[in-house]
């Protein structure tokens, strides 16, 4: 089965073709970082303009890539939620006119659902159950994939994301957005000691994630600096904070595993990128015998590919939407 899959959740737009939720065909991401880059961040309104510039010749160019024509296409899936309202919207009215041209079901999909798909890309032997990490700029989440479409949330942030806090820090330095990337680049270099941050544990929740106390401590810290006009150890600072947000997720992670008993971890999302966490969760699951997939980096920012490969388990098992279909800006992962 060959599905068109669209994403436009947030500031990429990207189309791909992908066959039996396991092959990618061809794919295709518009990023729009550079845009947003000037701001600080993804600005909403000009993210739907810069999706409804290039979706469509993006779409005809998976297709050419790919050597297939439209009449080939047997359904059409699309990230509905959640995201951007207006971001989503884009991609929505654009499959769904797609598949009902081409007379093919359009499967709706959840983000996040997408973004634990882009594991059965990169490992073809993976199946469900796994526990897994999501974290991205929008979301961090512990999650119990107990099959391909039913999931249920073992942890979650009671405020900001992982990505956000690393995403709000690096603006304040002054690093350019998205922050994640320049600040792993930087702690490479970095006494990861040198600032000791405050870590989180919610009473009676003690898988669920908290990111906005220190995000705060790190901005506190740095306007501290600034005020006394001393010059700022990006390097320590960035390896300080990197260590901080790994300690608050792997041990959470792997206190999931420990409660499901799969044995297989697997993380995604654009934080997923990050080498400290990736580090750290190597270590830990090799302490306890888990198996740990971590999808390659291509596969761990907004792509197309994982929005059709999760299509495609959501359409064995009849989730396929009518032309009403809406877009959401929240929409909880265990109702798909
Ligand atoms: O999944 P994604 O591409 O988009 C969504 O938010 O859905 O994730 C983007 C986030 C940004 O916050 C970015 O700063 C972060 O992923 N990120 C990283 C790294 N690469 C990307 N954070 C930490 N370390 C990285 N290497």
């Amino acid at each position: 089965m060959i599905i068109l899959a669209v994403e436009t959740s947030c500031d990429e737009t990207a189309v791909a073709l992908v066959r039996d939720g396991r092959e990618t065909i061809a794919a295709l991401v518009a990023s729009q970082a550079k845009m947003h880059e000037i701001y600080g961040g993804v600005v909403p309104e000009i993210a739907s303009r810069k999706h409804v510039e290039v979706i469509t010749q993006l779409t005809d160019q998976v297709l050419l890539d790919a050597n297939l024509s439209k009449s080939e296409i047997d359904a059409v899936a699309v990230s509905y939620a959640p995201g951007l309202i207006g971001a989503l919207l884009v991609g929505l009215n654009f499959a769904k006119a797609v598949a009902y041209a081409l007379d093919v079901p359009l499967i709706p999909v959840h983000h996040v659902r997408g973004h634990i798909a882009a594991n059965y890309l990169a490992y073809p032997q993976l199946e469900p159950p796994f526990v897994c990490l999501c974290v991205s700029g929008g979301t961090s989440l512990i999650v119990d994939v107990k099959s391909y479409v039913d999931m249920e949330i073992l942890g979650a942030t009671r405020d900001d994301a992982s990505g956000e806090c690393f995403d709000k820090v690096a603006r304040v330095l002054g690093l350019g957005y998205p922050g994640g990337p320049v600040i792993d680049r930087l702690s490479q270099n970095g006494d990861d000691s040198r600032f000791p941050m405050p870590q989180v544990n919610i009473k009676d929740a003690p898988m669920d994630l908290s990111f906005s106390g220190l995000k705060t401590a790190t901005l506190n810290l740095i306007h501290n600096m600034q005020q006394k006009e001393e010059e700022i150890p990006v390097e320590d600072l960035s390896a300080s904070l990197s260590r901080a947000v790994s300690d608050m997720l792997v041990p959470r992670v792997m206190k999931a595993s420990e409660r499901c008993g799969y044995q297989k971890v697997a993380v995604v999302g654009g934080v997923a990128a990050n080498s400290r966490i990736r580090a750290d969760l190597t270590k830990a699951c090799d302490a306890s015998n888990t198996a740990l997939y971590l999808p390659p980096l291509s596969l761990c920012g907004d792509n197309a590919q994982m929005v059709g490969s999760q299509a495609y388990y959501e359409y064995l098992e009849n989730k396929v939407a009518d032309w009403d279909l809406n877009a959401y800006a929240n929409r909880d992962i265990s109702k798909g």
